[in-house]
């Protein structure tokens, strides 16, 4: 009997990894049935990089190049080139801090996905959850979404709502919106793994509802 080709899945990420963690155990565990071909950083000494590598998964630093919000040209089609050998299905970015552009884009069209720390459109870009505080939201959360040229702009798969405590400190908060990250995303691919998502313009819909999480 043939073994079916496993969905492939490649982890771009900058920072601890605790997401990518969460994913590659799911995996693991078979509630994604798919596999982490490859784990990719922008920082040499990422904590993702540690995590991919102490599970045995295969893990690259590429450096980013000259700027400090991108990777440049060379930088963009050696990430490109590093997923597309690895035959990956689809791109998870799990705290990769650097905006993918078009080619990129091209190449895995609604198949780049991304977690927000905030219910987008609500504070966008850098220190989500900061920024939420610093506003005086009672209300956070945490949004998945497909990835376009935008900065947090592609549609959006779901959304979890995580209250701000009176007390909350950046850290505090920031540790409760990691702990709903690391349930909402490993059932969200799990989702997308088994063709259970589809994208109509800005609508995401669902074949089935997702997985308790
Ligand atoms: C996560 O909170 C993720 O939502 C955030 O970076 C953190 C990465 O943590 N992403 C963004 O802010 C993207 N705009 P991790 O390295 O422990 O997964």
């Amino acid at each position: 009997m043939s073994e079916q080709r496993p969905f492939l899945l490649g982890i771009l990420g900058s920072g601890k990894g605790s997401n990518a963690a969460a994913i590659a155990d799911a995996c693991a565990a078979g509630i994604i049935p798919a596999r982490v071909a490859l784990v990719l950083s922008d920082v040499q000494d990422a904590g993702i990089l540690a995590q991919a590598r102490a599970r045995g998964l295969p893990a690259r630093f590429i450096p980013p190049g000259k700027f400090r919000t991108k990777l440049d040209e060379a930088a963009e089609a050696a990430f490109l080139d590093a997923l597309r050998q690895a035959e990956v299905d689809l791109v998870v970015l799990a705290g990769f801090m650097r905006i993918l552009k078009g080619e990129f884009l091209r190449a895995f069209a609604h198949r780049v996905v991304n977690i927000h720390p905030a219910l987008l459109p609500a504070f966008p870009g850098l220190e989500a959850w900061k920024q939420a505080l610093d506003y005086g939201a009672k209300m956070t959360g945490v949004t998945v979404h497909f990835v376009d040229q935008g900065i947090d702009t592609g549609p959006i798969i779901t959304q979890e709502t995580v209250p701000i405590l009176s007390g909350d400190t950046p850290e505090s908060l920031h540790a409760r919106i990691q702990e709903v990250e690391r349930k909402i995303y490993p059932a969200v691919i799990a989702a997308l793994a088994c063709g259970e998502i589809r994208v109509q313009g800005r609508q995401t819909i669902f074949t089935k509802p997702l997985l308790p999480h």
